[in-house]
């Protein structure tokens, strides 16, 4: 809340998955920090981090957790997904390859986090539309028949980092 107060209201735990090098920490860099790294490197096992928002009046603090895409550095399935009341499902608009793995990441997604999750399907490095393999239409239409909200974002241009969390975080309440 206002008046100086530092009193959290709601803590959030919201989960990211996807492949390998679509985006997922560099997302989370910008969303907690703002910032962005070209140079990132591939994450082993589970970190998280957090910041607190206003929503609808309320001080919630969002806690994000990330993990590897690579299989080889995956953190322990059940754990990861405990207690996740929101997911970003995210592939690479340039790679192909990282969107029809989306139903792979959803089924794990939906057998191990509780029922009522709420899920946003991302679309990433939007910033390179010149290389884009994904089209908009053809993730919105996965995006409604499995009734997951869906946006497209850049971490690297900070287009809507922001919107996705929020969104989520927002639908949870
Ligand atoms: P794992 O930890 O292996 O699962 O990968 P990840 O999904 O966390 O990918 P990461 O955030 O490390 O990003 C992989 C590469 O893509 C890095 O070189 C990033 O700088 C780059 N990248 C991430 N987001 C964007 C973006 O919006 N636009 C562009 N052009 N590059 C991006
Ligand atoms: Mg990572």
């Amino acid at each position: 809340g206002g008046g100086g107060s530092d009193k959290i209201d709601y803590v959030f735990k919201v989960v990211l998955i996807g492949d390998s090098a679509v985006g997922k920490s560099q997302i989370l860099a910008r969303f907690a920090r703002d910032e962005f790294s070209l140079d990132s490197k591939a994450t082993i096992g589970v970190e998280f981090q957090t910041r607190t928002l206003v929503i609808q009046h309320k001080s919630v603090k969002a806690q994000i957790w990330d993990t590897a895409g690579q299989e080889r550095y995956r953190a322990v399935t059940s754990a990861y997904y405990r207690g996740a009341v929101g997911a970003l499902l995210v592939y690479d608009v340039t790679k192909r390859q990282s969107f029809d793995h989306i139903p792979r990441w959803l089924e794990e997604l939906r057998s191990h986090a509780d029922r009522n999750i709420v899920i946003m399907l991302v679309g990433n490095k939007t910033d390179l539309e010149d290389q884009r393999a994904v089209t908009m239409e053809d993730a919105r239409e996965f995006a409604q028949k499995e009734n997951l909200f869906f946006l497209e974002t850049s971490a690297l241009e900070a287009t809507n980092v922001e919107n996705a969390f929020q969104t989520v975080l927002t639908e949870i309440f």
